[in-house]
């Protein structure tokens, strides 16, 4: 089954469990309206990838590492659109969680998402119980304190901000959880994927920070120009665009290399090579397009 149908039915899945009667109508369409249709779903992609490269014996455990994976993903985001954070109107080209159901609802989507994600991987262990309390402690660790997103989210409240440990926090985390719950799904050891998954996870970082200096709200589905606002550090401030996105090809080039010896090396290099593809913004390309060399 491809990827994209393994993730879209677990999801489903598991919003539907937690949306059976007689529980609130509203905050149960919230649920709903906060995972679909969803974003890029690169993380669980990432995920489904790894497992698939290590043999993915216990399918069902990695469909369920992947949904745990893009739930606290997905509840990021509500939180991450709230007033009290970077208060976007909009996310995924429709109104933000809170936008459309009202902050109480947005805030408890986000907290039902989470728990939701941890349940997921409590059914996992009927299957596999020592993979899934891996998985668990994955979770745990890349969502919470003090290196998981949450963490990452902390570090905005900081009057010094160490910049390293705010991008791993806030971005790294969720794609490090990837390679290593890819791995520990299909009973490898979680730990030789790291690299891989910090690796895209800081390319990941330098393509958002490009998308946020070069497309606006109506191109992106949600607000931009926000690192300038918020006065955050981009990557785009530091090297410029061309800068910007060498760095990311070599931060991928790196993940390459960086990939443990498996029957399925060869199939991952050709996924980050695709992830390199669809990172490098649109916009640029086409700007490159148009340059008439010597000009
Ligand atoms: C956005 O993540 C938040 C960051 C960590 C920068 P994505 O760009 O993966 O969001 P979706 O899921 O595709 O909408
Ligand atoms: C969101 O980061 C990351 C988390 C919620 C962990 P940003 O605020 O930089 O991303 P966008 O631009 O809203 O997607
Ligand atoms: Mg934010
Ligand atoms: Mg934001």
């Amino acid at each position: 089954m491809a990827f994209t149908t393994r993730i879209e039915t677990a999801i489903a899945r598991a919003i539907s469990k937690g949306q059976v009667a007689p529980s609130p109508g509203k905050l149960a369409s919230a649920l709903h309206y906060s995972v679909s249709p969803g974003g890029a779903r690169i993380r669980p992609t990432i995920l489904l990838s790894v497992a698939t490269a290590c043999g993915d014996d216990a399918p069902q455990v990695a469909d369920a590492a992947a949904t745990a994976l893009e739930l606290i993903h997905c509840a990021s985001l509500v939180h991450d659109d709230l007033p009290c954070f970077d208060d976007a109107d909009t996310r995924r080209g429709k109104p933000s969680v809170h936008r459309a159901f009202g902050e109480p609802l947005a805030v408890l989507s986000g907290d039902s998402l989470i728990i939701m994600a941890f349940s997921v991987l409590t059914e996992a262990a009927a299957i596999h119980p020592e993979r899934a309390i891996k998985l668990l402690q994955v979770l745990a660790e890349t969502t919470g304190m003090p290196n998981g997103i949450c963490a990452g989210q902390g570090w905005e409240s900081e009057d010094q901000v160490d910049l390293s440990a705010y991008h791993r926090a806030k971005t790294g985390a969720l794609f490090i959880a990837a390679t290593r719950m890819g791995a520990i799904s299909a009973g490898q050891d979680g730990a030789l994927w790291d690299e891989l998954g910090a690796r895209i996870g800081e390319a990941f970082q330098v393509a958002d920070d490009l998308r946020d200096a070069l497309y606006d709200e109506a191109a992106l589905g949600k607000p931009t120009g926000q690192d300038d606002l918020h006065g955050r550090p981009n990557a785009v401030t530091e090297f410029g665009v061309q800068g910007a996105i060498e760095r990311m090809k070599d931060i991928l080039s790196g993940a390459i290399s960086s990939i443990p010896k498996c029957p399925g090396e060869a199939m991952l290099a050709k996924m980050v090579n695709a992830q390199a593809e669809v990172l490098t913004p649109m916009k640029w390309r086409a700007d490159q397009a148009n340059t008439i060399p010597g000009e």
